[in-house]
C-alpha cells in the first residue's frame, strides 16, 4: 500500500472519497444533495457507526461515522474496526485507490483509522497462486497528518508486517537458524543496532540447558539472538530487556500433542517475532529508550534423542530443573534467556512475551494478553493503560506465593509444570524465579499471537498483537522515571 499526503477537495475530488464523519460537524463540505444528507443523517441516527456509501460512478463516496463524544480509546478502537469493514466492502467492489479525508475528526482518529486499513489489508497470501484483492493508493487529506507522523506510523506499521510475515510462515520454511539470519541482515543496515548470533557451540559453553534440552529432538540447530538498540541519548541508564519466546514450531515433543492441539503452533515463536519487531521499530523511529531483545529459538520436537519427562536440567544460572512435561517447553528456553538477561545486562527492567499457555487462552478467551508481574507493579500499571489506549489490553494474574508450592519438585529446585490448576500462573511463577530482582513483567500471549477465526481488522492468522502496546509503553516510558 502507498500513501500519500495531499489537498483533497471535497467538492470536486475525481476517485473513490472515504470521508470520516464524527459528531458536531458541519454539512458543508460534503458533495451531497440535500435528500442525500437527509438520508445520511437518518443512517447515522440509526446507527453511529454505520458506512453510508453513495455511487459516484465509476467512483463510489463512503461516508464513515463514528461517535465521536466517546473516550479517546473507544472511539479509536471503533474507526479500526470501521476501517476493517470498509477494506471488506472495497474488496468486492474491487476498489483499490481511495482518499480518505474528515469532517470533525481529530489527527489520532484519522491515524486510528489509517492503522486499522492498514492492518485489515494484510493477507497472508505469498503462498497462493492469486493473491488477494489489496488497497494500492491511499491518499490523506494533509490537513489531518504531518509527513513526519504519517512516517513514523507506516514505519510502525510495516514492522508489525513483518511479525505476521514471519509466525505465518511454516517451520519448513523459516528455521531457527533462518530466522536468525533475517534478523540479522536487518539490523546490518540499521543505525545504533547490533544483532549477535548464538550458534549451537556457544549456546553449549554457555550452558543454556533449557534451550538444548529443547532442542535435543530437532535435526535443525538452535539459535540464541540478541539485539541491541542503543540510542546516543536514551532516558534510561540501564537497558530495558525483551524477551521472546522462539519456539518455530511446538509438537509438545515426545509428549506430543494430541490430535488438533498442534495445528497453528507454528505461531509458537510469535514472542520472538514480536520482540525483535518492537525493537526494530523502537530503532526506526529512533526512540530515546536502551532496548535489548534476547531471543532463543529452536522448533521441539519428539526425534531420536528427544529430551524426555524425568530428565534433570541444569540451567544457565545453575538451577536445576526436573522435566514433568516436555509440552511445557517453552519456560524452559526462555528461563535461560531471562537468566542470560539478568546476569549479562543487569536490566532495570525486563519483559518477556510468550504464547506460553492453552489455559491463558481457556481464562481469557481471544481478547487480551494475561499479565504477571514481580518487583514491576508501576510499569505494569503504566503497560496497563497504554494497553487500554492501544486497545491491545492486558489483565494482570496474581503472583501469590501460594503459587510457588505448586511447582516445587522432589527431585531438583523446581518443576517445568504444576497441577491442572493456575496453568498460566504457574509458567509463570517458574519464569520469574530465572528474573531474580529484577522488575519482571511476563506477558502470556497465547490468546492473541494467532487467529483462528477473523477479528476485526485481523484476518486469519499472525496478528502482531502487542507490537503497538510495547512500542506505545517505550514511547511513554519516560514517564516511569518521573513517577520515582
Ligand atoms: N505453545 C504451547 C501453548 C499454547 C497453546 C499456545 C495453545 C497457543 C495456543 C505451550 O508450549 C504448551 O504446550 N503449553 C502446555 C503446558 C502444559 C504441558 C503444562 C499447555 O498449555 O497445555
Ligand atoms: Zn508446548
Ligand atoms: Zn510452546
Amino acid at each position: 500500500m502507498v500513501y500519500s499526503l495531499a489537498p483533497i477537495n471535497t467538492k470536486d475530488y475525481d476517485g473513490t472519497m472515504v470521508v470520516l464523519y464524527g459528531n458536531e460537524v458541519s454539512d458543508r463540505n460534503l458533495p451531497l444533495a440535500k435528500r442525500e444528507l437527509e438520508y445520511l443523517k437518518q443512517r447515522r441516527e440509526e446507527d453511529s457507526k454505520s458506512i453510508v456509501r453513495f455511487d459516484r460512478l465509476p467512483n463510489h463516496l463512503f461516508v464513515v461515522n463514528f461517535d465521536s463524544e466517546k473516550q479517546a480509546a473507544q472511539c479509536q478502537e471503533q474507526l479500526r474496526r470501521s476501517a476493517a469493514k470498509l477494506v471488506a466492502i472495497l474488496d468486492t467492489l474491487k476498489v483499490d485507490t481511495i482518499a480518505v479525508t474528515a469532517e470533525g475528526t481529530l489527527p489520532e482518529e484519522m491515524v486510528a483509522f489509517l492503522e486499522g486499513l492498514t492492518l485489515a489489508d494484510y493477507r497472508f497470501d505469498r503462498y497462493k497462486s492469486q493473491a488477494a484483492h489489496h488497497i494500492a493508493k491511499v491518499t490523506i487529506d494533509q490537513a489531518f497528518l504531518k509527513q513526519e507522523e504519517l512516517d513514523a506510523n507506516l514505519r510502525l506499521w510495516n514492522r508489525i508486517h513483518w511479525c505476521r510475515e514471519w509466525v505465518n510462515t511454516p517451520v519448513a520454511d523459516l528455521n531457527a537458524a533462518e530466522f536468525a539470519e533475517q534478523l540479522e541482515t536487518i539490523a546490518r543496515d540499521m543505525d545504533h543496532v547490533e544483532c549477535t548470533v548464538f550458534d549451537k557451540k556457544k549456546i553449549e559453553s554457555l550452558r543454556m540447558g533449557g534451550l538444548l534440552a529443547v532442542n535435543r529432538g530437532s535435526v535443525d540447530e538452535p539459535r540464541f539472538v540478541v539485539l541491541e538498540y542503543k540510542p546516543a541519548v536514551a532516558v534510561n541508564a540501564k537497558p530495558v530487556a525483551l524477551v521472546g519466546k522462539g519456539i518455530m514450531y511446538d509438537t509438545g515433543g515426545l509428549n506430543i500433542k494430541p490430535d488438533d492441539y498442534m495445528q497453528e503452533m507454528k505461531s509458537d515463536m510469535a514472542g520472538a517475532a514480536t520482540m525483535a519487531s518492537v525493537l526494530f521499530a523502537a530503532a526506526d523511529n529512533q526512540l530515546p529508550v536502551h532496548i535489548v531483545a534476547l531471543l532463543p529459538m529452536t522448533d521441539n520436537r519428539p526425534g531420536f534423542n528427544a529430551y524426555a519427562a524425568d530428565d534433570i536440567l541444569t540451567m544457565y544460572d545453575g538451577t536445576t530443573v526436573e522435566v514433568i512435561n516436555t509440552d511445557a517447553e517453552g519456560r524452559l528456553i526462555l528461563a535461560d534467556a531471562i537468566a542470560f538477561a539478568v546476569d549479562k545486562y543487569n536490566p532495570e527492567l525486563l519483559i518477556d512475551a510468550a504464547t506460553l499457555t492453552g489455559a491463558a487462552v481457556r481464562t481469557i478467551s481471544t481478547f487480551g494478553i494475561a499479565a504477571m508481574q514481580q518487583n514491576a507493579a508501576n510499569p505494569l500499571s503504566l503497560l496497563k493503560v497504554v494497553g487500554e489506549q492501544v486497545y491491545e489490553r492486558l489483565v494482570e494474574f496474581p503472583f501469590w506465593e501460594e503459587y510457588d508450592e505448586l511447582i516445587k519438585s522432589d527431585m531438583a529446585d523446581v518443576k517445568n509444570c504444576g497441577t491442572a490448576q493456575a496453568g498460566t500462573i504457574t509458567a509463570g511463577k517458574f519464569l520469574a524465579r530465572f528474573a531474580k530482582q529484577t522488575p519482571y513483567i511476563h506477558l502470556d500471549i497465547a490468546g492473541v499471537a494467532y487467529f483462528t477465526k477473523p477479528q476485526h481488522y485481523y484476518a486469519v492468522g499472525a496478528s502482531g498483537y502487542s507490537i503497538r502496546l510495547l512500542y506505545a509503553f517505550l514511547q511513554t516510558y519516560d514517564l516511569l522515571n518521573k513517577s520515582r
